[in-house]
């Protein structure tokens, strides 16, 4: 089986415990991204056999796809709280301490996260590490003033690229914002100083430093076994 083949395998099976961790009546927060897309395919299949639930998305795609599959969604608005939330990442690390943001949905994941009684984290074993900083960190970035904040985190010491698309326009986020993407010369020590060093750059709306969120880790690998750590 090819390397790309392994890793769906490991995806869905993290996707589809997951989907069995949902309960009758709760309100789901969908995640974005590959292994999220594994999710709500096998909680598709869990409503189909009867659960019933609602849910709220972090992005178009998401929404698009749980609608196609008749799960009713909700507007982020006319709730309070949300009882799970269910999203992949990028790095996670044994604190729990992650990066996100590689679709392009950190915020309105993170909102989402925020809202929620627990946010279950599914990835395939590749997402494991030992320091967070090899993965470039996703940063939305107001689109006023861009330069000047690209600027800014170059000062810090924050070297990265603007997201683009493939005609070499400015990649927006689905809150019409720019992503600039840090590259990191080596992994880091205390990623918590980072972020808040970031966060203090004005025109920076977040970063897809994911700190204090995550509950349960699902792990999907590639021989079809799952791991789930508290
Ligand atoms: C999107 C995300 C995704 O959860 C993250 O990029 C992981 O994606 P995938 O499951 O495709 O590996 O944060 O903004």
């Amino acid at each position: 089986m090819s390397t790309a083949n392994k890793q769906q395998v490991a995806k869905e099976v993290a996707g589809k415990a997951a989907a069995d961790l949902i309960e009758q009546g709760m309100l789901v927060g969908l995640g974005s991204g590959s292994t999220s897309f594994c999710f709500i395919s096998s909680l598709i299949e869990r409503c189909a056999q009867g659960l019933k639930i609602t849910a709220v998305s972090t992005s178009k795609k998401s929404m698009e796809q749980a609608k196609a599959g008749n799960i009713p969604i909700v507007d982020i608005n006319s709730i309070s709280h949300i009882d799970v939330a269910v999203d992949g990442a990028d790095e996670i690390d044994k604190k729990k301490r992650m990066i996100k943001g590689g679709g392009g949905a950190l915020l309105r994941e993170k909102i989402v996260a925020g809202m929620s009684q627990e946010m279950i984290v599914i990835v395939d074993e590749s997402k494991i590490v030992d320091e967070l900083g090899k993965f470039p960190l996703p940063i939305e970035i107001c689109s006023f003033g861009y330069n000047a904040t690209s600027h800014h985190l170059k000062e810090l010491g924050y070297e990265g690229k603007w997201r683009k698309t493939e005609d070499e326009k400015f990649y927006l986020t689905e809150n019409n914002n720019y992503i600039f993407d840090i590259n990191f010369p080596h992994s880091l020590k205390n990623p918590e100083i980072v972020n808040q060093q970031i966060k203090n750059v004005p025109g920076v709306i977040e970063t897809g430093f994911f700190f204090n969120l995550a509950g349960r880790v699902v792990i999907g690998y590639s021989n079809g076994d799952v791991q789930i750590h508290s």
